[in-house]
C-alpha cells in the first residue's frame, strides 16, 4: 500500500511522517539541528542544516515504502536571502528573533497600520518576514545588494526538493506582503517597502502540487521519481488540518513551548485592533485567526528547570490544589507576548504570594496563568463574533489530563482530542494525499482523521471560581506593564 509523507521544518529539528489511506501513522524520523544566538534577542539557522535535516528524516521514513507524494510544513515568518544563482547569502532569520523592532516602526510608517491590516491581517511584528528584509537593506547592504529572491523555511527545502520557488498561502501570509483577499502578494505593500515582486515565490494552495521531486534528490534518498510535493502549510495551518479543524465553529487549543488559539475562518476577517493574526488557512479559500501565548510549556519547562524537580511529580502535586491556587495568580509572559498585548517587554511575574504557599501552588499557577492567557485569545475570538463550538486540545499539553481539564474549566467549553496527535507534519502528509490524488480534496483527507472518545467536560463550580481569577489576571498586565517596561530596560542596561 502507498504512504504519504509529511515533512516539518521545525525550530528544533525536521520531522518526517509516513501516512497510509487510512490515516495511520506508519513511520517516522526525526533529525535536530542547532538554533544560533548571535547577540541577545537574535535567532538565526543555517539552511544547509535544515536541508541536511530534512534528508535524513526523509530518507529514514521512505526507506522500503511507495511513498504516493510529500507535503511540507514547517516554522513560519523566516527569511533565506537567495542571490540570483540560488546560493544562501547569511543565516536565515527565524521567527522568534527581536531585531526588527525598528523596522516594524518603518514598515508602519510607509504602509499605514490600518491598511496593513486590511490588506495583510496584522500589524508589524518582530517576529514576521518583511521586517526581516527592511532590516537587511538597513543593516547589511551588502547583503541586501546580492538578493534576488527570498523564501521560507520549509520553502528552501522545498527548492532543494523540486527546484521550484513556490509556497503557500498560509505561510505567505506570515510574511507581511500578502494581500489576503486575493491570496497573493501585494502590490501596494510591496511597492511602499521597495521590494521587487520577482523576489517572492509563486503562491499556491495548501494541497496543490508545486513541482515533482528532482530525480537526483529521488536516487539518493531512495524515493520514486517524479512524486508530487504538496504546497503544505505553515506549522500551525498544518497541524489545524492534521486535527481535523478545516471548517466553522472548530477551534484547536495547543499547549506546546508556545501556546496556540487557532480557530478556522472561512472568511477574511481580521481582528481590527491587531491582537490575533488573521493568516490564510491551508484549506483551500479559508482563513484562520491565531492567538500566541508565547510562553506555554516553555513556562512550565522554565518552572521545571528552575526547580530541577520531575515533571510529573510536579504536575502530580498540582492537581491536588484548590484551583485559583490560593489566591496564586501567573504572569506567563517570560519571553514578552504576542496576544493580546503585544508586548516584547512583557514580564513573568506571580502575585498573591503568601507564607503558605509552596511549590505546589506555585506549579499550579504556572499552569492556570496559561490557560488564563489563551483564553485572553478566546475572548477576542468571542468579541469577533467567531463560531466556537468543538475545541480540540493538540500539542504536548494534550497529553496531560491536568492540562486538559484547566482548558475545560478556564475555557468554560468541552475539550476533545484526535486520536493521532501528530502535529504538523501528520497535516502535511495529508495536503500531499490531495496532491498525490490518493484523496479528492481536503474533507476526504480530513475524513481519516478520528477523535478518541473521551471528552474532558468543564466543571461548573470550578468554572466559577476561574471566572473570578480571570478578572483578576486581565486587570494585571494594566496595571504593571509600565514597571515591566521599566525593568527590561534596566537589565538591558539602559534607563531609556
Ligand atoms: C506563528 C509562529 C510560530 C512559528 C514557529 O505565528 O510564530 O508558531 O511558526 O513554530
Amino acid at each position: 500500500m502507498s504512504v504519504l509523507v509529511g515533512l516539518d521544518v521545525g525550530t528544533g529539528g525536521a520531522r518526517a511522517v509516513a501516512v497510509d489511506e487510512s490515516g495511520s501513522i506508519v513511520a517516522e524520523a526525526s533529525s535536530e539541528y542547532p538554533l544560533h544566538t548571535p547577540r541577545p534577542g537574535w535567532t538565526e539557522q543555517d539552511p544547509a542544516d535544515w536541508w541536511e535535516g530534512a534528508r535524513e528524516a526523509l530518507g529514514k521514513v521512505a526507506a522500503g515504502k511507495e511513498v504516493a507524494g510529500i507535503g511540507l510544513t514547517g516554522q513560519m515568518h523566516g527569511s533565506v536571502f537567495l542571490d540570483s544563482s540560488d546560493e544562501v547569502i547569511r543565516p536565515a532569520l527565524l521567527w522568534n528573533d527581536q531585531r526588527t523592532y525598528r523596522q516594524c516602526d518603518e514598515i508602519t510608517r510607509a504602509v499605514g497600520e490600518e491598511r496593513l491590516i486590511s490588506i495583510a491581517g496584522n500589524p508589524a511584528l518582530t517576529g514576521f518576514q518583511a521586517p526581516k528584509i527592511v532590516w537587511l537593506r538597513d543593516e547589511e547592504p551588502e547583503n541586501f545588494d546580492k538578493v534576488a529572491r527570498v523564501l521560507l523555511p520549509k520553502d528552501y527545502v522545498r527548492l532543494k526538493l523540486t527546484g521550484e520557488h513556490a509556497t503557500d498561502a498560509s505561510d505567505a501570509a506570515g510574511t507581511l506582503l500578502l494581500e489576503m483577499r486575493a491570496r497573493d502578494w501585494s502590490a501596494e505593500i510591496l511597492d511602499s517597502l521597495e521590494i521587487p515582486r520577482e523576489w517572492m515565490p509563486k503562491v499556491y494552495e495548501g494541497p496543490e502540487n508545486t513541482g515533482a521531486l528532482r530525480d537526483d534528490v529521488a536516487e539518493e534518498l531512495g524515493l520514486p521519481q517524479g512524486i508530487p510535493v504538496a504546497a503544505g502549510g505553515g506549522d500551525n495551518a498544518a497541524a489545524a488540518v492534521g486535527t481535523g479543524i478545516v471548517g466553522p465553529g472548530l477551534v484547536n487549543s495547543s499547549v506546546g513551548t508556545s501556546g496556540v488559539l487557532f480557530a478556522h475562518a472561512s472568511e477574511f476577517n481580521p481582528d481590527p485592533s491587531g491582537r490575533l493574526h488573521a493568516f490564510c488557512h491551508a484549506v483551500p479559500g479559508a482563513y484562520h485567526l491565531m492567538g500566541v501565548t508565547l510562553s506555554a510549556g516553555g513556562s512550565l519547562a522554565w518552572w521545571r528547570e528552575t526547580l530541577g524537580g520531575d515533571y510529573d511529580e510536579l504536575v502530580e502535586e498540582a492537581s491536588g490544589v484548590q484551583p485559583g491556587s490560593e489566591g496564586l495568580v501567573f504572569l506567563p509572559y517570560l519571553s514578552g507576548e504576542r496576544t493580546p498585548h503585544l508586548d516584547p517587554k512583557a514580564r513573568g511575574a506571580f502575585l498573591g504570594l503568601t507564607a503558605r504557599h509552596g511549590v505546589a501552588h506555585m506549579t499550579r499557577a504556572v499552569m492556570e496563568g496559561v490557560i488564563f492567557s489563551l483564553r485572553d485569545s478566546l475572548e477576542i475570538m468571542r468579541e469577533l463574533g467567531v463560531l466556537i463550538e468543538d475545541v480540540r486540545a493538540t500539542g504536548g499539553g494534550a497529553r496531560s489530563a491536568l492540562w486538559r481539564q484547566l482548558q475545560a474549566d478556564i475555557y468554560g467549553t468541552p475539550i476533545r482530542r484526535t486520536v493521532a496527535d501528530e502535529g504538523p507534519a501528520y497535516g502535511a502528509a495529508l495536503l500531499a494525499g490531495v496532491a498525490s490524488r490518493t484523496y479528492a480534496d481536503v474533507d476526504e483527507a480530513t475524513s481519516v482523521i478520528k477523535l478518541r472518545e473521551e471528552v474532558t467536560e468543564p466543571d461548573r463550580e470550578r468554572s466559577k471560581v476561574y471566572e473570578e481569577h480571570y478578572e483578576v489576571y486581565r486587570s494585571l498586565y494594566p496595571a504593571t506593564h509600565s514597571a515591566m517596561s521599566r525593568l527590561t530596560d534596566l537589565a538591558a542596561g539602559s534607563t531609556g
